[in-house]
């Protein structure tokens, strides 16, 4: 198929219709600030914790440094040493945050048709070292959590969440907290919630829970200049948690328009055999539109030349990246996730995505296809 040329531009994600729609109150709260000149812990973390923890109906939330932190720092809070069980289909930051708390990872494959982890295949290949699973809400979408639930129960297992990208997802209309004792979420700035720099938090229901967290985050201080616990320093700032605080106000409506974005192309595309949505269902919160496509590279090209951003989440699954090769998972050992990585495409979804590019993007790859 021969390259057309742009004529206007979608990138994959876009920031600045949501930054200048707040812009005048974000930058009254930073000119306050700024006043205040108080910037680590202050009142701006501690009110974003509790308005975003009620926001998930969560009870508890306790602001860290990064979505990598948090898994970090609950794998620590929750004692796990020895292995820890994941999705080969993540971002490679799940791994990092769990050899990062000095524990071991292993990889599950995924559900062919969600790309989410699979408890069948996580059941399979837990072993006797295994202390913890860190289930993934990926792109959005809560994987079966009730499930992992259950297999963390009844193998006497830890359990983490990764929802670092499914801010405001819940699981069959519960908050994601009624599953374990730690959620975790990041705010990097493409997130649905993001901030502008790195950012995270870990929500809890457990009162006691929190309190520690408090204390992993802050060098394991609690009020002075005594180190407790041998803790890290991972906080969320207060400039972030000001803009987190004006972004948070707008989350409902943002994920409301990727909801409908989606769909939009789901029935935009639904005529064109050569590809394939990954499955969501009503749970998901959209943060990307992931299909599956023979000759991607090709497409991912053609796309580039007419000016439409895409992207591939991810392009290697985890157990074949070389930082994660202590796992011993070789090629061929997880199939559905090694498959996925050499389909997948990632299309432009972020609120105030005009619905008239969505379309033009569905057609430039019907047009590709037909
Ligand atoms: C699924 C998943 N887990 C973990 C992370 C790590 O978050 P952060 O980049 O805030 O460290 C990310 C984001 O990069 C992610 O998408």
């Amino acid at each position: 198929v021969a390259i057309p040329r742009a004529s206007s531009v979608v990138p994959v994600v876009n920031l600045r219709p949501a930054l200048a729609a707040s812009r005048p109150v974000w930058q009254a709260r930073l000119n306050a600030l700024l006043e205040r000149a108080h910037f680590v812990l202050g009142e701006e973390v501690a009110g974003f914790e509790s308005t975003f923890a009620s926001y998930l109906g969560a009870t508890h939330c306790v602001g860290v440094g990064s979505g990598t932190s948090a898994i970090e720092i609950s794998l620590r809070d929750a004692g796990v040493r020895g292995e820890v069980l994941t999705s080969a289909l993540t971002a490679p930051f799940t791994a990092v945050g769990i050899l990062a708390a000095g524990a071991s990872v292993r990889f599950a494959d995924v559900d062919p048709e969600t790309l989410q982890m699979d408890p069948d295949s996580a059941g399979n290949r837990l072993t006797k070292r295994t202390a913890a699973i860190v289930p993934v809400h990926l792109y959005g979408q809560p994987c079966a959590i009730d499930r992992f639930a259950a297999l963390a129960k009844q193998r006497r297992l830890k359990m983490i969440q990764d929802a670092c990208q499914a801010h405001g997802a819940r699981f069959a209309g519960k908050p994601l907290t009624a599953f374990s004792d730690y959620v975790c979420y990041s705010f990097y700035p493409t997130k649905n919630l993001g901030c502008l720099g790195d950012g995270g938090v870990i929500v809890t229901n457990r009162a006691t829970i929190d309190r520690r967290l408090r204390q992993w985050r802050d060098g394991g201080r609690k009020n002075g200049q005594v180190s407790l616990v041998p803790g890290v320093n991972s906080r969320l700032d207060e400039i972030q948690a000001c803009f987190l605080r004006v972004f948070l106000n707008h989350l409902t409506e943002w994920n409301r328009q990727r909801a409908e974005i989606a769909a939009l192309y789901d029935e935009a595309l639904a005529g064109c055999s050569a590809i394939h949505p990954v499955r969501r269902d009503a749970d998901s919160v959209h943060h990307l539109y992931v299909i599956r496509v023979p000759r991607r590279e090709r497409l991912q090209r053609y796309l580039t030349g007419l000016g439409i951003g895409t992207g591939i989440h991810y392009s290697a699954p985890l157990h074949l990246h070389p930082a994660f090769a202590a796992a011993k998972q070789k090629k061929g050992d997880l199939p559905h996730a090694e498959k996925a990585c050499r389909e997948i495409l990632s299309l432009p979804i972020w609120p105030g995505l005009a619905h008239s590019e969505v379309l033009r993007v569905a057609e430039a790859i019907r047009r590709f296809y037909a």
